[in-house]
């Protein structure tokens, strides 16, 4: 590349139209429509510090969806940046296909302990014991459900080759986990290439402690399904207590314990995906533990590395590893492994990442966090005419916006009305926030302070109003600013 396209800078700043033109045509970026994208002034990012990001304008956002739901103590931590910078010194890569390396042992320990503390009064003795590590949220499925078919083939049941899973379930974007997702919008142009999943419904509970009427006859439905497909099924695969990428719905209370049961009696697998709600997201470490439901297999990523390095963590039961054990010519070796898998950096700052987690009391900032959204979103948006009912489990929260005539719309692709509050609160208020469908989602970094909840708030606020003034349209230019904001450095 010459030297004029990557370091034009102007008084110490990159040149900003060049690096937009460059972004808008050589980075194609993820589930973006790059025509859309090219006619808006792209946020370039320089550095992050706190929960806050800057861009090469010098402009400070305040990092609502966490970098894409993973942020757990906002950008740059130095602990964490320690412990790459240190790990980076001594090894940056080696692979585990061959060797082994101390991170990659320590995070193992120091996780499974973890883990098993989470569970301790789930009621059996905590297996969830071995580790394998992977690159990012979609391989710590695909792994989990490769794991399961693979078990279910070494102890003898050869027809167990399926998976039970759930509408509107999002599991990652490989195509094993794009297969036991269910959001149509992602999956309909890919459809002809997937496998078939038996599907359940994920019963939704809206306000804590309601029941939604047809839990029951939703449980007999489920356990018809698993009933009649028993002899099918390796495993079911499940967002525990709420699924994320269908716009933050939560999932009914003790219906996990049901499906565990199910599971047990029919003997399927149970693979929980947290990746999403992993590492307190929705409050304890593995979420699942509130319900004490402990899987056969858990999946982890996004936030297990603090969302500082990419990696994947596919966690197997006792009685799942023993399934692999044998000699050599037996080929009951687990038949997957990547390069970067068990990468010494990712794993350093994951082992950091997790000391801190107790180091400062993580859980009970969630919790704090979590109850002060909770009432300020509703006593502010409660009778808000384009505000739905708000779904919230810890820092995971969805805010529906309701069409001009007062109805919620659940499909992905309408999204105009999210859009534009979003694009509104990050252009008047800088805070990113992001839409799903019609939903937007709060998932800011796990470590912010009240002032950031009321920031976050306030910016939404700001951003309902762009609806009664029909402005900052999807696509339309940036509103011309008042002023210089005090916040911003420069
Ligand atoms: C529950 C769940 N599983 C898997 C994934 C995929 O993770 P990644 O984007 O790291 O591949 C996501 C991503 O949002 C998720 O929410």
């Amino acid at each position: 590349m010459s030297e004029s396209r990557t370091s034009s800078r102007l008084g110490g700043l990159r040149d900003y139209k060049l690096l937009a033109e460059q972004d808008q045509t050589v980075v194609w970026h993820p589930y973006t429509q790059m025509q859309e994208y090219a006619q808006r002034e792209p946020i370039i990012m320089e550095r992050g510090q706190g929960p806050y990001l800057y861009d090469v304008r010098r402009r400070r956002f305040l990092d609502a969806y966490g970098s894409m739901w993973c942020n757990v103590w906002g950008h740059n931590q130095p602990d964490l940046v320690n412990a790459i910078q240190d790990q980076a010194a001594r090894l940056c890569h080696t692979s585990l296909f061959t060797v082994s390396h101390v991170p990659a042992i320590d995070l193992a320990v120091q996780l499974t302990e973890a883990i098993k503390e989470d569970f301790r009064y789930a009621g059996e003795p905590p297996s969830l014991n071995h580790v394998f590590y992977s690159d990012n949220g979609s391989t710590a499925v695909e792994v989990a459900m490769k794991m399961a078919l693979q078990y279910q083939n070494q102890v003898g049941r050869i027809s167990r080759t399926q998976f039970l899973t759930f509408h509107y379930g999002y599991h990652g974007d490989t195509f094993g986990a794009m297969s036991a997702s269910s959001i149509d919008t992602f999956r309909r142009k890919f459809a002809p290439s997937l496998f078939e999943c038996q599907n359940a419904d994920y019963p939704m509970q809206i306000e804590e402690g309601e029941r939604p009427d047809s839990l029951r006859s939703t449980e007999l439905a489920l356990e018809a399904l698993i009933a009649g497909k028993a002899d099918k099924l390796a495993a079911v695969v499940i967002e525990p207590v709420i699924q994320a990428a269908a716009g933050m719905r939560p999932l009914a209370e003790d219906y996990l314990g049901k499906i565990k049961k199910y599971c047990r009696e029919y003997d399927i697998l149970l693979i929980s995906d947290e990746v999403f709600t992993g590492f307190c997201r929705t409050g304890p470490l593995i979420a699942s533990s509130a319900e004490l439901v402990e899987p056969d297999i858990l999946c982890l990523g996004k936030g297990i590395t603090g969302g500082m390095l990419p990696m994947g963590v596919t966690v197997a039961s006792d009685k799942v590893y023993d399934a692999f054990k044998g000699e050599w010519s037996d080929m009951k070796q687990f038949l997957h492994g990547h390069t970067y898998s068990g990468n010494p950096l990712a794993c350093a700052v994951a082992l950091r990442n997790l000391e801190l987690v107790a180091e400062h009391k993580l859980k009970e900032n969630v919790r704090a966090r979590a109850r002060e959204f909770h009432y300020i979103l509703r006593r502010k948006f409660a009778e808000h005419p384009r505000v739905g009912q708000i779904r919230q489990r810890g820092l995971a929260i969805g805010i529906p916006i309701k069409d001009a005539d007062g109805q919620e719309v659940s499909d992905y692709e309408s999204r105009d009305d999210a859009m534009k509050v979003c694009l509104r609160a990050i252009d008047n208020a800088r805070v990113l926030l992001r839409p799903l469908g019609n939903i937007i989602t709060v998932c800011p970094p796990l470590s912010i302070e009240r002032e950031q909840v009321d920031e976050i708030v306030n910016a939404i606020d700001e951003g309902l109003k762009a609806l009664d003034e029909g402005d900052a349209s999807p696509g339309g230019k940036v509103p011309k600013k008042k002023g210089k904001r005090a916040a911003e450095q420069g």
